[in-house]
């Protein structure tokens, strides 16, 4: 690792001076939290508009739940929407969407505050309460984001649930927040192809036991497919919000009060329902936005590539750039349909100036090969973004590369749906970034990272990495596990509860010049193509399964996804093994289960799984067997043997 670290450590990539010289950020800005954390991030927050203004910043007496802006009353969809029409800027587009098959739509910030006011007039009707819970299962159409904005205008707490999670996956979400309503569309299309949704609404909250929180299902209509019903409780949207009266006041709600739930998987089986809360959420959002981005209002076209059922959508595609009166981009499909070329014909077609994707995207196209983004002018393009896991160098100077042409600077964004917004990224004008690291924590941010003790880590220590701890309270921080505070507290704050730190689960190390480096979860979490996973959701998935009596987890290195999941599994007695025929089947009980992005890539039937003497599974040889490593210590097995024969196999 010393020497790697040594040999990245050479390249630096300064920004040029002309980037520097036009960045909203500058190096001042630093400086500026350090002299007084709470002043910098009152005037961050006053970037909004408050219906009432806060007197205090901070309220850290019940950590670990932090009150930000607590006195403050404000409306998000507001500050996301009506200010940049009351400013002038009504016929600016908010929204340039474009459908998987080709169809697209634009929709300027009057427009948007017409289809959001209407949203919110009928959810009134339909006896939506502030505090309500909705949830939303849609793909990426601009109705999906008017559904979110008309929530936060109504004080409703939204959970948007990935629409490739499936319907059991839904369901557990719904019940777990009691969702009154479920917003979604008829169908989506993959690849070309329309597939249905709203059908997995009903098996989720249908059928024999219906879900006893809902009372209606709102359903847009995107591909025309035939579509179950039941009177009563479904309402098609074009009936209903589009019929509705396009003028709505925004009321204020304290600083406080939940915006939004999102479940994000822990190292148990059950998700747990991330809770952000409003003023501080937004403030960090539009902040981080603003100075990771270096995004110019009414200039740049920028471009998130993620999805609203991510924490990505939520606060770099619907609250960061909205906040902050962006034009955006938002693509529906994939980036391979109908070709490998679409991404870049959406960069041409509108001129994006900012992008924003996941490491694992980049590691595909450049398996695609860089004739294809040669093939495209892509010379609007002015910063280029990463997020969700750690980018390999060789990826980092790829997309420098080939689509920055040596120009763009690079933000390497680390985050988690818990921090809800950036935490440790360059600057854009300031940072001489080093390919793979994501450099500093930013102005107002502050981390350490720490032993098992809570000792810092010294800068450049090759032996020992550290963990990933953020040491003081920010503004977008969760405010708690929806429904379990306990697993809250025990899960973020219990390990370094004497110092009162925030364990990420991260393990992660300063280089020499006090660069940080992120290694990746040093938890039972996988990272798969950006994605959290956990190794017991996909466990309990396979066992399951009729055929499957045990099962163990891992997540192995994988050049294009970062981790692939790799699953051993031990067969009920008597069960006969056909091979690839229940191989596959397996790996369809786990899509039925949680979706299809949590198939195991790999999934090998054995006698015997690797255990310690107290029965815990050694995940770690069995990393190594799936890595074709040699196999680490093995001493502490009942049985040795079975490790090697296993790789055999
Ligand atoms: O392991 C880190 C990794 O993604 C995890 C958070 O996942 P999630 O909550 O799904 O949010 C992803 C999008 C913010 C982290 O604990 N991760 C995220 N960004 C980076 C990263 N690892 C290294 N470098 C990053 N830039």
């Amino acid at each position: 690792m010393s020497t790697d670290l040594t040999e990245r450590a050479l390249s630096v990539y300064a920004p040029s001076a002309e980037f520097a010289a036009q960045a909203n950020a500058q190096a001042s800005l630093y400086q500026e939290a350090e002299e007084d954390r709470d002043a910098f991030w009152a005037k961050q927050a006053r970037r909004l508009h408050w219906h009432t203004p806060f007197s205090e910043v901070l309220d850290w007496s019940e950590a670990p739940v932090a009150k930000w802006f607590a006195d403050g009353k404000l409306n998000v969809a507001y500050n996301c929407v009506d200010r940049h029409v009351e400013s002038g800027h009504g016929d600016q587009v908010a929204i340039q969407w474009e459908g998987e098959p080709g169809d697209s739509r634009a929709l300027t910030y009057s427009d948007l505050l017409a289809e959001v006011s209407k949203a919110a007039n009928y959810l009134t009707e339909l006896g939506m309460q502030p505090g309500d819970r909705v949830a939303i299962y849609m793909p990426m159409i601009p109705e999906a984001i008017v559904a979110m904005l008309a929530c936060a205008r109504l004080g409703l707490t939204h959970s948007v649930v990935f629409a490739g999670f499936s319907s059991s996956a839904l369901r557990s979400r719904i019940d777990d927040a009691a969702a009154k309503l479920v917003i979604t569309t008829d169908g989506q299309f993959r690849r070309g192809k329309p597939a249905p949704l709203k059908a997995a609404v009903d098996d989720a909250i249908g059928g024999d036991t219906p879900a006893p929180s809902v009372e209606h299902v709102l359903v847009v209509r995107r591909t025309g497919q035939d579509t179950p019903w039941q009177d009563g409780r479904d309402v098609w949207w074009h009936e209903t919000v589009e019929q509705a009266s396009d003028q709505h006041e925004a009321q204020a709600f304290d600083a406080e009060h939940p915006l939004f739930l999102l479940y994000t998987s822990g190292t148990t089986g059950k998700p747990k329902g991330i809770v952000h809360t409003s003023g501080g959420y937004l403030t960090q959002a539009s902040y981080t936005h603003d100075v990771v981005f270096d995004h110019k209002p009414g200039k740049d076209v920028y471009w998130c590539t993620a999805d609203i059922g991510w924490v990505t959508g939520h606060s770099y595609i619907v609250y960061g750039p909205l906040s902050n009166r962006a034009t955006q981009v938002v693509y529906e499909g994939t980036p391979n349909s109908p070709n490998e070329h679409r991404h870049f014909e959406v960069i041409e077609k509108y001129g994006v100036t900012i992008y924003y994707t996941a490491p694992t995207l980049i590691r595909t196209f450049m398996k695609w090969g860089r004739e294809i983004p040669d093939a495209h002018n892509l010379s609007t393009l002015r910063l280029l973004g990463t997020v969700g896991e750690p980018i390999n160098p060789e990826a980092w100077r790829w997309y420098h590369e080939v689509f920055g042409h040596g120009r763009c600077p690079i933000v390497d964004t680390w985050w988690q749906t818990e921090t809800g917004a950036i935490m440790i990224s360059p600057l854009p004008g300031v940072t001489e970034c080093k390919p793979g690291s994501a450099m500093a924590p930013l102005p107002g941010i502050s981390v350490q990272i720490v032993d098992d003790e809570a000792r810092t880590v010294e800068r450049g220590a090759t032996e020992a990495n550290g963990y990933l701890a953020v040491d003081k309270p920010w503004p977008s921080m969760l405010r708690g596990i929806w429904g379990d505070m306990q697993r809250f507290k025990d899960t973020y704050w219990s390990r370094f509860a004497e110092q009162g730190y925030y364990f990420a689960g991260d393990g992660a190390k300063f280089d020499e010049d006090g660069a940080i480096w992120v290694l990746g979860r040093v938890d039972d979490v996988m990272n798969i193509s950006g994605h959290r996973i956990s190794t017991a959701e996909v466990e309990s998935a396979l066992v399951g399964h009729e055929a499957v009596a045990e099962a163990a987890v891992i997540g192995a290195s994988d050049e294009t996804t970062g981790q692939a999941i790799v699953a051993f599994v031990i067969l009920r007695q008597g069960v006969e093994n056909t091979g690839d025929e229940l191989v596959a089947d397996m790996r369809a009980a786990v899509a039925k289960d949680i979706g299809a992005i949590a198939k195991p890539r790999d999934i090998y039937v054995v006698p015997e799984l690797p255990k310690t003497r107290s029965g815990k599974i050694m995940r770690r040889l069995l990393r190594d067997v799936a890595e074709g490593r040699e196999l680490g210590d093995t001493s502490t097995l009942v049985d040795p043997a079975v490790v090697e024969s296993l790789r055999q196999k």
